[in-house]
């Protein structure tokens, strides 16, 4: 495929919005087109998924019910939305994928990360980003960053021994795949953590200047 796929994941709070704004502004600044996206969601199917999967009120909801319903939301969003932008050679930049689904569920809801794997090989045809930064935050820190928001999602919600979970995870996956992987420390000025992205994308020779 010609496009470049980047994927962003990170604490709740870590100030993922931002830094896909800033980097979009990046390439676009250089005349590449840019498309973002996030997940769950990206599609009007894949929203409606996502409507579900977050709403506070399915406390119920099964942990293999919501890796399904989260993986059923992707194979929608990769099929009508990301391959299509990557084969026109569009850069596609997308708030959360695969590894959400991996530390969240696999790890975090103890489903085991080799079944939620195997569900989204099968969702996503084993589409793998290029690239995924994983910014790194205190679950605590990311909280105090969004206590002006009215609502709490089904998942924010959880207690704090989960976000813990989810963060060991994420460093777990770190470790595994640390070619296609870069840890940015989040509690560093917005500034910083952008240019910490900017050079991992340089030291892959992903861009070529600053
Ligand atoms: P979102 O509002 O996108 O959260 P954030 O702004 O923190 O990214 O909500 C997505 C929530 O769903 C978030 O708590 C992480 C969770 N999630 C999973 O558990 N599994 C997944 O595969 C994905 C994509 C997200």
């Amino acid at each position: 495929m010609e496009g470049l796929f980047i994927t962003i994941e990170g604490m709740d709070g870590s100030g993922k919005t931002t830094q896909i704004n800033k980097l979009r502004d990046y390439f676009e600044h250089k005349g590449q087109h840019v498309v973002l996206t996030r997940e769950p969601g990206g599609t009007v199917i894949s929203e409606a998924i996502r409507e579900i999967i977050l709403d506070i009120k399915y406390q119920e909801m099964d942990s293999v019910t919501e890796a399904l319903l989260y993986a059923a939301s992707r194979a929608q969003h990769v099929r009508q939305h990301i391959v299509p932008n990557l084969k026109d050679g569009n850069i596609v930049i997308c708030d959360r994928y695969v590894d959400s689904s991996i530390v969240y569920q696999g790890f975090a809801r103890k489903i085991g990360k080799e079944k939620v794997k195997m569900i989204n090989d099968f969702a996503t045809d084993k589409l793998v980003p290029d690239i995924t930064f994983f910014l790194d935050l205190e679950h605590t820190k990311g909280m105090d960053r969004k206590k002006n928001q009215q609502e709490l999602d089904r998942l924010e919600a959880e207690k704090e021994q989960f976000h813990q979970m989810v963060r060991e995870g994420y460093h777990q996956l770190l470790k595994e795949n640390p070619h296609r992987l870069i840890g940015v420390d989040a509690s560093q000025s917005i500034e910083e953590v952008h240019q910490a992205i900017l050079n991992g994308l340089k030291n892959k020779n992903i861009i070529v200047d600053k």
